[in-house]
């Protein structure tokens, strides 16, 4: 039987090297064209028509549902599945989440999705489910926030904080909308100038509600 002569395939094939280059090479080159021609199509890099950024408000609740980490439990990603599109609405479109810095897109979901949260309930109930959430829904496992209604967004706290408790306030939301401005959200110096007054007199849990009532709202309908 005449054996068989070391060409190139088997040398890749006994030299754990040449083969782990010759992998990531492949993958590389793979990942690339999927993902490099994302960075330059319209539907992935421009707002979908109608969409405005965060109000300063709004803004100021995002950051709280980063802090309390709703993002653990709950996705703001609607998969493009009938089932999912029956009980959630449309499904996402990228267009719809070029202004968020980062994103809270999410995959864990042990509570529901919450992109097209807004308008969905009353502020009441918000107010009610986030104070302890089964005053409203009793069989519910997810935890109470009952401290946001306590932390006022332009006085300096009563009670002791863990430090970095109080992420947004009326002395750094300006600063905060900047570094949005600078990752390409299109704030006007007048969004900028107006915005600690929109926080004068509100709690946390104020716009927390104020964030998840803007959740989904300019995003297309059914
Ligand atoms: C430990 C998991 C968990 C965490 C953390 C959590 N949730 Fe939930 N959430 C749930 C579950 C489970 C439900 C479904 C039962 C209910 O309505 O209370 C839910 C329901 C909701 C709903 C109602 C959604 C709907 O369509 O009916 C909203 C709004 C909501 N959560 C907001 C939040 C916010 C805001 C935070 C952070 C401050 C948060 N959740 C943190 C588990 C969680």
């Amino acid at each position: 039987m005449a054996v068989q002569q070391a060409g190139g395939h088997a040398k890749v094939e006994t030299s754990n090297f040449l083969m782990i280059v010759l992998i990531l090479i492949t993958v590389a080159f793979g990942g690339l064209v999927e993902i490099v021609p994302l960075f330059f199509q319209k539907s992935t890099t421009e707002p979908i028509e109608g969409l405005k950024p965060y109000t300063a408000l709004q803004l100021a609740g995002r950051a709280i549902y980063i802090r309390e980490g709703c993002y653990l439990c709950h996705s703001q990603m609607i998969r493009p599945f009938r089932a999912e599109a029956l009980r959630y609405g449309h499904y996402s479109v990228a267009g719809e989440f070029v202004y968020d810095h980062p994103f809270q897109w999410g995959s864990k979901r042990n509570g529901p999705d919450l992109a097209r949260v807004g308008g969905r309930y009353s502020d009441e109930w918000h107010r009610v489910h986030l104070h302890n959430p089964r005053d409203v829904v009793p069989e519910s496992t997810m935890p109470a926030f009952p401290w946001l209604e306590k932390i006022k967004l332009d006085e300096p706290h009563t009670f002791t904080l863990a430090e970095g408790f109080q992420v947004v306030n009326t002395g750094n939301i300006q600063a905060h909308m900047k570094g949005m401005r600078t990752l390409g959200v299109p704030y006007t110096d007048d969004d900028i100038a107006n915005a600690p007054d929109q926080l004068k007199g509100k709690t946390e849990l104020d716009a927390l509600i104020a964030y998840l009532q803007s959740l989904g709202i300019y995003g297309p309908k059914d």
